[in-house]
């Protein structure tokens, strides 16, 4: 508890991000090893108390990327997911062991649905298996948390044993998810109260919320959660997460923060780097953030209507409840150009939340000169898609190095590519129904693989016909999806970007590809 500006006390609320775990779970957000790096150092930097890094029995690449976020990160506990399964227990224990604040978070069913459909076990079964689990957990390290899956489809007398039975184990902190969304915030606020009325250990462990989203309610009943008793609310960046997502971050953080009038908390989130770190989320997710967005959304700061933009200029608070300052956004919007210079550009992005290494930088530089000679103005958005797209392809084992359309109404259309696979470069030419068609065949004589295209989708970055067309394109093969964004003024190198971008994010997540066709 400390003390705020006003004199009035405010608890401490712990902000626990799921982005590299449940979001990254969401059919299409797979990151790279590289972007999930990112992301947790960004999320350190930001006052983040808790990473959840991964699910380390899932994969290999899971284990590893957990194990490295661990040694990476200085400041945040670090948390690796396990079943109520020894093996992955054990897994989760090593992956986390060098953190410097290690967590391992185990969880467990508890509804009557799920114990009878999922884990095909009696109540009493499951209890035992909570008691067998967490002290083992508890014997690898300290902080255990333990979550009671589908908590809020359990009866509240059977949670309350589960809860006791967890934290009598060793737990120390204890979540009660809402994990397919069906909650409401009365209910939820009710469930933590009951919970930590009844169990008599209550006051052993931290309790935390942990919403879906799937009736829209995942922040409200984060909100509700605390005054219940939760002093923990898990969440993740731009809200990704399975199905409809989790309760997004930076609209928790800025509530918090907005009505501390009627919501008597705090974090230790920096707010001015919400921006930045929502733009890193969707750039590595390559999963657009919907443009009326609380908080983070392009639209979130914009007035359009008459009446409001007078409002505004008479004074902003006429309708706007926090300033775009407050969450990372700038207010100047100085278009580029081809006469920008190194300290420009460097300003821009800056402004736009963006801090990159100097070789990034040089890249983005690079890139940013190019599109200047080509398009006569080069918005902020243009900038976002140079940058992200970037960020993006930083690791890319796959490059195009130039690709050569035929189109037209004459058919057949027909591509001719030059790609750079590792250190070696290929060469072919292949005809389709349609230039996309054509581009995407000579991707695949090229680099054979079994992927199958599930969405192609193409909108324009900003205004006019010289505009740059940004490219999604999602693939799916092993049973992965992954989407990759790219943007170009030439529609079809951002769509030829776009597909080996997710070529490339598979080839990371060891799906069989195999380039073919001997070097030139
Ligand atoms: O939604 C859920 O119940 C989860 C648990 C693994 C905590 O994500
Ligand atoms: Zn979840």
């Amino acid at each position: 508890m400390t003390a705020s500006v006003s004199g009035a006390v405010k608890d401490r609320v712990l902000i626990f991000d799921t982005t590299l775990r449940d979001g990254e779970q969401c059919p299409g957000a797979t990151m790279t090893l590289e972007e999930k790096l990112e992301v947790a150092e960004l999320l350190d930097t930001m006052g983040v108390d808790i990473i959840e890094a991964g699910f380390p029995i899932a994969s290999n690449g899971d284990f590893e990327a957990v194990a490295l976020i661990a040694k990476q990160v200085k400041r945040a506990t670090v948390a690796g997911l396990a079943r109520a399964i020894s093996a992955d227990i054990a897994r989760a224990g090593e992956a986390v062991r060098h953190a410097a604040r290690p967590r391992i978070h185990t969880f467990v069913s508890t509804s009557p649905i799920h114990l009878a459909h999922q884990m095909r076990k009696s109540e009493e079964e499951v209890l035992e298996i909570i008691t067998t689990t967490v002290t083992q957990a508890r014997n690898l390290i300290e902080d255990i948390e333990w979550s009671a899956m589908d908590a809020t489809r359990t009866p509240i007398d059977y949670l309350c044993r589960c809860v006791e039975a967890a934290i009598k184990a060793g737990a120390t902190t204890i979540n009660l998810p809402d994990t397919v969304g069906y909650a409401t915030p009365d209910e939820y606020r009710a469930m933590f109260r009951a919970v930590r009325e009844r169990v008599p250990n209550a006051d052993k462990a931290i309790f935390s919320a942990h919403c879906h989203n799937d009736l829209g309610l995942a922040v409200a009943n984060s909100l509700a959660a605390l005054e219940g008793g939760a002093r923990q609310i898990e969440c993740t960046l731009n809200g990704i997460g399975e199905r409809a997502g989790n309760a997004a971050l930076e609209e928790i953080v800025m509530a918090i923060k907005t009505r501390g009038d009627v919501l008597p908390y705090e974090t230790g989130i920096e707010a001015t780097m919400l921006t930045r770190a929502s733009k890193l989320a969707s750039a590595a997710t390559s999963f657009p953030v919907q443009y009326n967005k609380a908080i983070v959304g392009r639209n979130a700061f914009a007035h359009e209507s008459g009446i409001h933009q007078d409002g505004m200029l008479k004074n902003a608070q006429t309708y706007e409840i926090m300033t775009p300052e407050s969450v990372g956004v700038s207010k100047t919007s100085l278009v580029m150009g081809k006469h920008s210079g190194r300290a420009a550009f460097r300003n821009k992005l800056e402004e736009l939340g963006y801090s990159l290494s100097d070789n990034q930088f040089q890249d983005a530089f690079e890139r940013f000169k190019e599109l200047a000679d080509r398009k006569k103005h080069v918005y902020d958005e243009d900038i976002e898609a140079l940058v992200d797209q970037n960020i993006a392809m930083a690791h890319d084992r796959i490059k195009l190095v130039s690709l050569h359309i035929v189109a037209g109404t004459r058919g057949p259309q027909r591509a001719t590519m030059r790609l750079q696979v590792d250190d070696r470069i290929v060469v072919e030419e292949q005809e389709g129904n349609g230039p996309v068609d054509a581009t995407f065949n000579v991707i695949k004589a090229l680099v054979p693989h079994e992927a199958v295209l599930e969405l192609y989708q193409v909108h324009a970055v900003t205004e006019g016909t010289d505009a740059q067309a940004e490219v999604s394109v999602r693939l799916s093969a092993d049973d992965r999806s992954v989407t990759s964004r790219a943007a170009d003024p030439d529609t079809l190198v951002a769509s030829a970007q776009a597909y080996l971008g997710a070529l490339n994010k598979l080839m990371s997540r060891g799906a069989r590809l195999h380039a073919q066709h001997a070097a030139e």
